[in-house]
């Protein structure tokens, strides 16, 4: 008899595992009650594929390996390119209400660094929310999957093989549990809410990526953050995003005064956007975005969630330019895996944002997140139907110390403040002083162990690449290399290609 296979997340990328899976029985586990804490339901811009008649997935290859900076495979993009339009097809199949034009066909918008109108939306803004809402029916419909809601996962157990035997979780009311499997599949999302200022939940402080270290498993590149330059300045936390479709549809970034703050490309790749909104917020000159010739009286049905959001803040988009600023919005680092979502260690998989395969090197191109969890999802599940392996009797596992809300908050501040938009040796250096000592007085948590991590490779790439701009060194080198750490054994190194 096939033992179940163990997801641990439950946004697209898990919940689509999952579902892929079937007929082979899956244990879902999942931090808080199903659709809540998942990044997937906030996803705002849609699905990035290339159904437009002048585009092709040649197209979307390319875009996706020049936004990457060098270091996106072409494996990993082709797959994604080539594979997004079944997962479509299928999504649609389950009743998600893409937009389609006159002729029944996928309708198309664009996004800053496409090459061609290639996003495919859901009721303006609610991509993510409708797909998730879709998924969680069909999973919660679905014979072969049993849900464990409110388990939240600390630590990977061990198996005599060397190999991974399955997953500590802690229950609501804090009962420790095992949970023992021959295949786990990491799905919980990234790490952009150890920043302050962030779009991702609060719960995305890169608990996988800290896990599969600690078990040995290589970590690669987890430098790269992905700063989105109009998050809304409402002062809440997280913050909520205003959608890069809006600049798609003609909105433009502005000074308090009117004056374009990117001398007029406000579709460049993100990063130079967000560090032009970062400058003008140093400066003083303020950060908006206007929205009021382009969308105006159409903003509530055309961005509905966008809309809401400003208008709990006091915020009426359709009279009132946008305050915007920079905010973490998506980690390409993460547990290296091959583009089936195999990690470096026996019997541990990592699917989605979790994960790093290679797709979005240092800069991932906007609308690939939600067709990254559906196609290597579905590839993942693929994998793991042929996969044999038995299961392992778990060797011990100790899980990390916790560290307290309040000093984490302070962790995610220095984070934003140190290893944000624009870092410097300087910064970098404090910054990793600041972990030493709290690692001295709390343990290495998980949160501090990622936070090293990040820190640690963003000093040593002593250049700006994708999303990690050194001001102190502001070019590119010749060569793009990898960065490959491996925390559990002590070692990290700079490796090439
Ligand atoms: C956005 O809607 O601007 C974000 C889309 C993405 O992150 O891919």
């Amino acid at each position: 008899m096939t033992t179940p296979t163990l997801i641990i997340g439950a946004g697209i990328a898990g919940l689509w595992t999952a579902l892929k899976l079937a007929p082979q029985p899956v244990i879902l586990v999942t931090g808080a009650p199903l659709g809540e804490g998942a990044a997937t339901g906030w996803a705002q811009g849609g699905v990035a594929v290339s159904a437009g008649r002048e585009d092709s997935a040649e197209a979307h290859t390319r875009d996706t390996i020049a936004a990457g900076a060098g270091l996106t495979r072409r494996d990993a993009a082709h797959a994604l390119a080539a594979g997004i339009g079944a997962e479509i097809d299928a999504l649609r199949g389950l009743g998600v209400p893409f937009e389609t034009d006159a002729a029944g066909e996928l309708a198309m918008g664009l996004e800053a660094a496409h090459s061609h109108p290639r996003i495919a939306h859901i009721k303006g803004d609610q991509a993510g929310a409708l797909i998730l809402e879709t998924l969680i029916r069909a999973v919660r419909a679905a014979g072969h999957i049993t849900i464990r809601e409110n388990m939240w996962a600390t630590a990977l157990l061990p198996s005599a093989d060397g190999g991974c035997a399955g997953v500590v979780a802690r229950d609501a009311y804090g009962r420790r549990h095992e949970l023992i499997a021959a295949q786990t599949v990491l799905a919980t999302g990234g790490y952009g809410g150890l920043f302050a200022d962030t779009t991702s939940p609060r719960g995305a402080t890169g608990q996988a990526m800290a896990m599969a270290a600690r078990l040995g498993a290589e970590i690669r590149n987890p430098e790269f953050v992905q700063f989105h330059p109009t998050a809304i300045r409402t002062g809440s936390d997280p913050l909520p995003l205003a959608t890069e479709a809006l600049r798609g549809d003609g909105a433009v970034l502005v000074d308090r005064d009117g004056h374009s703050i990117t001398a007029g490309q406000d579709l460049a790749a993100r990063d130079i956007v967000a560090r032009a909104v970062h400058r003008a917020l140093q400066s003083g000159r303020g950060a908006f975005l206007d929205a009021r010739d382009a969308v105006g009286a159409h903003f509530p049905e055309a961005f509905p969630g966008v809309f809401a959001a400003c208008m709990a803040a006091g915020i009426d988009p359709r009279t009132t330019p946008i305050p915007i600023a920079p905010a973490a919005h998506y980690t390409m680092g993460g547990i290296a895996t091959d583009i089936e979502g195999r990690t470096t260690i026996d019997g541990l998989w990592a699917v989605g944002e979790c994960a790093c395969n290679g797709l979005h090197g240092a800069n991932r191109l906007a609308s690939n997140s939600l067709a990254e969890g559906l196609v290597f999802g579905h590839r993942a599940a693929r994998a793991l139907r042929s996969a044999t392996r038995p299961r392992f009797a778990p060797l011990p596992a100790s899980e990390p110390p916790v560290l307290p809300r309040i000093v984490l908050n302070g962790l995610r501040r220095a984070m934003s403040d140190l290893a944000g938009v624009i870092r410097s040796e300087a910064g970098l250096a404090d910054l990793l002083s600041r972990i030493d000592r709290l690692t001295t007085r709390f343990g290495e948590t998980n949160e501090i162990l990622v936070a090293r991590m990040v820190t640690e490779a963003a000093l040593d790439r002593t250049e700006s690449r994708g999303g990690h701009y050194r001001e102190d060194y502001p070019q590119s080198r010749a060569q793009a290399i990898d960065t490959v750490c491996n925390p559990a054994h002590m070692e990290r190194l700079v490796a090439a290609e």
